[in-house]
C-alpha cells in the first residue's frame, strides 16, 4: 500500500480531560462476519469508525449481502449471500477476511478465500483453521494461492486447536453454528472478542456454551436468524491511551470501557509508576511521579495482550532503568529501528527486547510498519522533544478510530498531514477539549 499520509505530533504536553473508547475493532469485524450467516438482517452497534470494518463491508457486499453503515451503527442482511469467492485484493488487506471461509462453508457449504494479510507480524499461518474444517467434515485444498473448502453437511466433532488462536476459534464457531450436532473446541481462546461472537450467534439463534473458557460447546441449528448487538469497547485502544498518559504524564479519563478485560494492563501500568481507578464503564488513569522499570510477558488473554506490546515498549522507553518484553505471540519487533530513531535504547535479544530507558528523546521522521507499531511512535513522539512525523498514517486508521482528533482533545498536539515530500515544519495546532465522544458522521450504503 503506497503510504501517502503522516501524523505529526509535537512533544512535550501532558495529557488531561477525558476520551470515549470505540467498538472493539477486532470484534467488530467477526461480528460483521458472523451476521452473514443469518438469513435477515443484523444491526450491529457501536462499531468503530476504521477502515478494517470499511473492507469487511466491501467484502460482504460482495458476496451479496447488503451492508448499510450509519454513524457507528452498521447493518448486515445476509438473505442475498450467494458468491463463494471475495475478491483477491480486499481479502488480502486483512486478516479477519478469513472469517468468510467458516461463514460461506456453514451456510453455502463452499468457499474459494484467498489466503488472508493483514498487519506484518512474522508468518502467519491459517493450518489451525484449516484443519479445524477438515475435522468438521470438509474437503480442504489450496489452490492458485486460494484455500478452496467444500462439504455437503459439516458434522460437528470435537476439535483440538494446537494453539490458542483467537482466529481459529471464531472461524470455527462460525462454521459449527449451522453444522449437523455438536462441535467442542478445545484450547479454545478465552479473548473477549470470542465471547463478545458468542454473545452475537446465540441472539441470532445459534447454541454456543462455554465462551470465555478453553472449551466451547457449539451445537449445530438449521438457520440463523437476524439480531441486534452492541460490540465491545476497544481494549487495546483503551490500552493505548493509558500508555500515553504515562508517557506523557496528567490525568486522562476513559469512557466506554470494560475495566476487567484491562486487568494484566492495569497491573503493569501500576508497576510503572501510573495511577489507575476504575468503576463501571470508566477508568482513570494519572501520573504525577517518575515513570519505573517494569518487565512483561505477552501471552493469550488474561495475560498481557501482544497488540500492547508496542504501545508499552515506547512507555517503557521512557522509565529510568531496564525493562524487559517478552513477545510469544507474534515476531513484531520491526518498531524497534524506528523507536530508535527518536533516541530510545532498544535491543532485540531472542524473543525479547531489552530496553534501556530514560534516553531523552527526539522527535524525527519515522514510518510506521504495522498498526500498533504506528500507535507505539506516536506515543513516543508525545514525549519526545521537538516534531516527530509518522508516516504510513493509514495503518493506523486501521484499528485506532480518529487517534488524532481523540489526542489533540485531550491536549495532544498533533495534527494529520498528506504525503509530505519534505521533513516536518509546521508544528501541529493546539488541541480542542472534548474528546471522541461526539458521533463522527459517516453514512455508507455499499455497492458491489
Ligand atoms: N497460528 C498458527 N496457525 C493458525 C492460526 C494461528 O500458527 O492457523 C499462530 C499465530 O501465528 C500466532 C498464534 O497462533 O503465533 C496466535 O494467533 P491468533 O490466531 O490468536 O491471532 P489472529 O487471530 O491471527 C487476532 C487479532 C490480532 C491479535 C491476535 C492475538 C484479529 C483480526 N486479529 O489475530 O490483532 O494480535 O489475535 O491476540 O482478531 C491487531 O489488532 O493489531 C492484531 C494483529
Amino acid at each position: 500500500m503506497a503510504l501517502s499520509a503522516s501524523i505529526v505530533v509535537q512533544g512535550g504536553n501532558p495529557l488531561q480531560g477525558a476520551v470515549a473508547i470505540g467498538g472493539a475493532k477486532n470484534s467488530a469485524v467477526a461480528a460483521m462476519a458472523a451476521a452473514a450467516l443469518a438469513e435477515g438482517e443484523t444491526v450491529l452497534e457501536n462499531m468503530p469508525e476504521d477502515t478494517d470494518v470499511e473492507v469487511m463491508a466491501r467484502i460482504l457486499t460482495h458476496l451479496g449481502c447488503r451492508v448499510v453503515r450509519h454513524h457507528r451503527r452498521v447493518r448486515v442482511d445476509g438473505r442475498g449471500l450467494r458468491a463463494r469467492r471475495p475478491p483477491d485484493e480486499l481479502a488480502r488487506r486483512l486478516r479477519a477476511s478469513f472469517y468468510i471461509t467458516g461463514v460461506l462453508l456453514g451456510r453455502l457449504g463452499e468457499a474459494e478465500v484467498p489466503l488472508p494479510g493483514g498487519c506484518p507480524l512474522g508468518s502467519r499461518p491459517v493450518d489451525f483453521h484449516l484443519e479445524g474444517f477438515r475435522r468438521l467434515g470438509a474437503q480442504v485444498d489450496l489452490i492458485h494461492g486460494c484455500v478452496r473448502v467444500r462439504a455437503r453437511r459439516l458434522v460437528g466433532t470435537e476439535i483440538y486447536i494446537n494453539r490458542a488462536s483467537v482466529g481459529t476459534t471464531i472461524n470455527l464457531m462460525l462454521a459449527a453454528t449451522l453444522a449437523h450436532g455438536t462441535t467442542v473446541l478445545v484450547n479454545a481462546a478465552r479473548e473477549p472478542e470470542v465471547v463478545d461472537t458468542a454473545v452475537l450467534l446465540g441472539a441470532m439463534g445459534a447454541r454456543v456454551q462455554g465462551a470465555g473458557t478453553d472449551v466451547i460447546r457449539i451445537d449445530g441449528v438449521r438457520k440463523l436468524e437476524g439480531a441486534r448487538h452492541a460490540i465491545i469497547p476497544d481494549r487495546i485502544e483503551a490500552g493505548t491511551f493509558l500508555a500515553a498518559v504515562g508517557l506523557c504524564g496528567g490525568e486522562v479519563r476513559l469512557l466506554n470501557v470494560v475495566p476487567c478485560h484491562l486487568h494484566a494492563v492495569i497491573a503493569k501500568l501500576r508497576e510503572a509508576g501510573v495511577e489507575i481507578e476504575w468503576g463501571d464503564g470508566w477508568l482513570v488513569a494519572r501520573r504525577r511521579g517518575p515513570l519505573r522499570p517494569t518487565d512483561l510477558v505477552t501471552s493469550p488473554f488474561p495475560g498481557f495482550p501482544t497488540d500492547l506490546h508496542p504501545p508499552f515498549a515506547a512507555l517503557l522507553a521512557a522509565a529510568p532503568g531496564v525493562s524487559v518484553i517478552r513477545e510469544t505471540i507474534f515476531d513484531r519487533f520491526q518498531y524497534v529501528d524506528e523507536l530508535r530513531r527518536l533516541g530510545a535504547d532498544l535491543k532485540v535479544e531472542g524473543e525479547a527486547v531489552v530496553i534501556r530507558g530514560g534516553r531523552r528523546l527526539t522527535g524525527a521522521v519515522v514510518e510506521a510498519t504495522d498498526l500498533r507499531a504506528g500507535a507505539a511512535l506516536v506515543l513516543a513522539g508525545l514525549a519526545a522533544a521537538g516534531v516527530t512525523e509518522v508516516r504510513g498514517a493509514e495503518l493506523l486508521d486501521r484499528g485506532y478510530e480518529h487517534l488524532e482528533r481523540k489526542l489533540a482533545a485531550v491536549g495532544a498536539r498533533i495534527r494529520r498531514q498528506k504525503a509530505a515530500p519534505a521533513g516536518p515544519e509546521t508544528p501541529p495546532p493546539k488541541a480542542r477539549s472534548q474528546a471522541g465522544a461526539g458521533s463522527l458522521a459517516v453514512a455508507s450504503t455499499y455497492k458491489k
